[in-house]
């Protein structure tokens, strides 16, 4: 049985073929940074145009490299939210279209629990229940996951994601798009405790996040109180510092209500998705942090950590107990 997965909701256009094992056959991922680098951020019409452009080829492409014909195919999967709606709805459209005439079933997936379910496909074995963190450029939540598709929400940002506040922040420094592995790379030799920024909601028992202030302070910091035009900041010791002072403060914070939230439900596992997950000083944080509790700390590798079609592999589990989703399935930009 090979399943064909299509995934548009930011600015990644991808395909994937995998089989009901699971086992991913094939992962395709058409990047649209060059199209949004010159406007600092993700253009929603842009990402839109080009997931209309590129959806075709790229599925072709996962085809071909997962050896099948798209007659072969049993089952489409889509991850039809959350995400930009007009985005979405590229390969909603798509996946719909191609159910009704090769007379399969179609399968929506969530694009969030998807993160998560990348750390059961990469572990290649059963992972609940775990702690889930999902950690990108829209998303910074936190789960209490039952079973692969009994994903609880326990906390989820008030205002900024974690990943947006590294893009804004690097705004803020001077540093450019994409904004987290720059911050990341200016951090390096700067110093973390150089800069008291405020690690907002960390002494609050729930489980959610606010990084907005936290954003505010570092403009502050570096620009003053009144700041009209944002200037590139001098390439010096203080830029680093200050990068690295705001990546810590994330990092307290994000790890922080991790470790909590294992050790209110009694859940020694750890299951972290999303871009964030390629800053190097978080991943070690995450993984000091879960060794000192004892508990399994389960990150997939970076293709599986950005947006990509192979993680909404979650849609097997889905069809083995048949859920499929309606002809008139929508695209719904908000996580429900
Ligand atoms: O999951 P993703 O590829 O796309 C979605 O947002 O769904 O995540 C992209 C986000 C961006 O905000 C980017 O700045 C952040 O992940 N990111 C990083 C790093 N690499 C990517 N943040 C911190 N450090 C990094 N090395
Ligand atoms: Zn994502």
């Amino acid at each position: 049985m090979y399943f064909l997965a299509l995934e548009s909701s930011c600015d990644e256009t991808a395909a994937a073929v995998f089989t009901e094992e699971p086992r991913v056959l094939s992962s395709v991922v058409a990047s649209q940074m060059e199209y949004h680098t010159p406007f600092g951020g993700v253009v929603p019409e842009i990402a839109a145009r080009a997931h209309q452009q590129k959806l075709i080829p790229v599925i072709d492409e996962a085809l071909r490299q997962a050896g099948i014909r798209l007659a072969d195919v049993g089952a489409i999967a889509v991850q039809n939210s959350p995400g930009l709606v007009g985005a979405l709805l590229i390969s909603v459209s798509a996946a719909k279209m191609l159910a009704m005439t090769l007379h399969i079933p179609l399968i929506a997936v969530n694009h969030v629990a998807a993160h998560i379910y990348a750390c059961r496909l990469a572990a290649g074995r059963d992972i609940f229940p775990c702690i889930g963190l999902v950690v990108s450029g829209g998303h910074t939540t936190l789960f209490l996951c039952h079973d692969a598709l009994n994903l609880q929400m326990i906390g989820s940002t008030r205002d900024d994601a974690a990943g947006e506040a590294f893009d804004k922040v690097s705004a803020i420094l001077g540093l450019g798009f994409p904004g987290g592995p720059r911050v990341e790379q200016e951090a390096r030799t700067g110093n973390p405790k150089a800069f008291a920024f405020p690690r907002s909601m960390l002494e609050d028992p729930h489980f959610d996040f606010s990084f907005s202030g936290l954003k505010t302070a570092v403009l502050y910091t570096a620009h003053g109180q009144n700041v009209s035009t944002i200037r590139p900041l001098p390439a010096d010791q203080r830029r680093a510092d200050l990068a690295a002072s705001f990546q810590q403060a994330v990092i307290d914070v994000l790890v922080l209500k991790c470790r909590r939230a294992m050790r209110q439900f009694r859940i020694p596992r750890l299951a972290v998705g999303g871009g964030v997950t390629a800053n190097q000083a978080f991943r070690g944080a995450l993984q000091a942090m879960c060794a000192k509790e004892s508990a399994e700390l389960l990150i997939p590798p970076m293709n599986l950590c950005t947006d990509n079609a192979a993680m909404a592999a979650l849609a097997v589990e889905k069809w083995r107990i048949g859920d499929f989703a309606p002809p008139d399935l929508d695209a719904q930009p908000t996580l429900q």
